[in-house]
């Protein structure tokens, strides 16, 4: 398992690298997506203005590029309780968030997008979403 993970992480890195080249603007493009997908999410966030809704995209970034989130234990203790008690987030918005990046960046590869990419981001956003539900307090 860990093994799959770390051979996966350079694939993340470059289809993320490449999503930001091809893309105008990778963070507005992922929550276009995940406003479709979470309207409630979009009630949330309709008072948080693009400086912190890019702050809040390149920390997620920031955890995409991480391959052992055993060393973001802290770090995802203090945004999913922070989430959870200030902001009402709730467990599923997670999983469709990490759907919208997944979106944006399959739009991003363009053509380049194949079985290896998407089984990649598949593991990749499973391995992030459990991390983030082990901090999650019980609702
Ligand atoms: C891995 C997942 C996530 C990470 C790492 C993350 C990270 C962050 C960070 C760092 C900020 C603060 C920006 C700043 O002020 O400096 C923030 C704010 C916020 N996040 Fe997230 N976030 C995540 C998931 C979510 C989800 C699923 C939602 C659901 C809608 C959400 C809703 C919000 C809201 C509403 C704020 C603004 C709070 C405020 O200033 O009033 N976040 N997030």
């Amino acid at each position: 398992m860990m093994k799959k993970l770390f051979q996966n992480q350079p694939l993340i890195d470059q289809s993320l690298e490449r999503a930001a080249e091809t893309l105008d603007d990778f963070s507005e493009q992922v929550y276009k997506h995940y406003f479709d997908l979470q309207p409630d999410a979009e009630q949330l966030m309709s008072h948080i203005d693009d400086i912190v809704r890019g702050k809040m995209m390149a920390e997620i970034i920031r955890l995409l590029l991480v391959e052992d989130y055993q060393q973001e234990q802290d770090y995802l203790l203090f945004e999913a309780r922070t989430h959870a008690d200030s902001y009402f987030v709730v467990d599923d918005m997670y999983a469709d968030l990490l759907t919208a990046v997944v979106a944006a960046v399959q739009e991003g590869a363009q053509d380049s997008w194949d079985a290896k990419f998407e089984q990649a981001w598949d593991e990749k956003s499973q391995s992030l979403l459990v991390a983030i539900r082990e901090h999650m307090q019980p609702t």
